[in-house]
């Protein structure tokens, strides 16, 4: 019995191994259980994403308020980069595709051959609104960048391609009139919905409307795992976790009941 098992786990094993080679092309390669070290590829030791720095910067108020129509790279452009494509396999700092690594301002722009004010000259720009889809970013089957999310970066290049920050909380963390529409599926699309969409999304969970969201959000999955309560995997996976004030609306929509608004 116990053979079988381990040759069980080998012949699973040497599978994993190999589909790590066609990750690009397919799904992001991520482990269905992350917890069972015999089988998983990932070395989950070391975080290939840069978490030295935090996205936003919560420890201070005021000061530096984010304003209105600007596009700030660590708030807005990131999230987009890293839920949808500085995967293992594809674009973070150990697979390094085609020499492309999408996980910190500086590679970004470097690998990403950005040009500030100018959409036409910048290689990111040019992949994620391909229309053939053999040069698309990211590749089928994995969904192109909504409309919304090409706009944001095509606003962050327009404005100077800069490494903008600006603290969320500038003036305290607004979690009055928390909608779904406005506030938590924005958020979501922009952190979550890359693994969590398509037809094969990680841990069988999909996060890309209000049925699957609200249903994540009653059964305490959606703040256990964006808050890392004990019994949840932190979300987003191996990532810095979203700062405090979007992790405080989200929680101010669910104790709302998790409505349709
Ligand atoms: C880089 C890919 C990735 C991103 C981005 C990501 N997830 Fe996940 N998610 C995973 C993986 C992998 C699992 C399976 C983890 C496990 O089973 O331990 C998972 C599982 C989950 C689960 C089920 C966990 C449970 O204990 O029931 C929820 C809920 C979830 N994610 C929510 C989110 C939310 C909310 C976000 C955004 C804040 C997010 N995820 C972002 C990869 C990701």
């Amino acid at each position: 019995m116990r053979t079988i098992f381990k040759a069980f786990l080998l012949l699973l094993a040497i599978n994993v191994f190999f589909s790590l080679f066609t990750a690009c092309e397919h799904e992001p390669i991520l482990p269905d259980n992350p917890g069972d070290t015999t089988t998983n590829p990932i070395d989950t030791t070391t975080n290939p994403i840069d978490t030295t720095t935090t996205p936003i910067d919560t420890s201070t108020t005021g000061g530096n308020p984010c304003l209105p129509n600007v596009v700030y790279f660590e708030r807005d452009v990131l999230p987009i980069l890293l839920s949808n494509c500085a995967y293992s396999g594809c674009h973070d700092a150990a697979s390094h595709q085609d020499g492309v690594v999408l996980n910190n301002y500086n590679n970004v722009v470097n690998t990403g051959d950005v040009k500030p004010y100018n959409l036409n000259g910048s290689d990111l720009y040019e992949v994620i609104t391909e229309t053939d889809p053999d040069k698309r970013m990211p590749p089928p089957p994995n969904a192109a960048l909504s409309a919304a999310q090409i706009a944001t970066i095509g606003q962050w290049i327009l404005q100077g391609a800069q490494n903008l920050t600006c603290d969320e909380n500038g003036g305290g963390c607004n979690t009055t009139n928390v909608s779904f529409a406005a506030t938590v599926l924005p958020i979501i699309q922009n952190y979550c919905s890359g693994c969590h969409s398509g037809s094969s999304p990680q841990g069988g969970v999909l996060l890309t409307n209000y049925n699957q969201i609200a249903a994540a959000a009653t059964v305490g999955s959606l703040i256990g795992t964006i808050k890392g309560t004990s019994g949840y995997t932190p979300m987003p996976f191996m990532q810095p976790p979203l700062n405090t004030c979007f992790i405080q609306k989200i929680e101010a929509w669910v104790t709302a009941g998790a409505p349709n608004n």
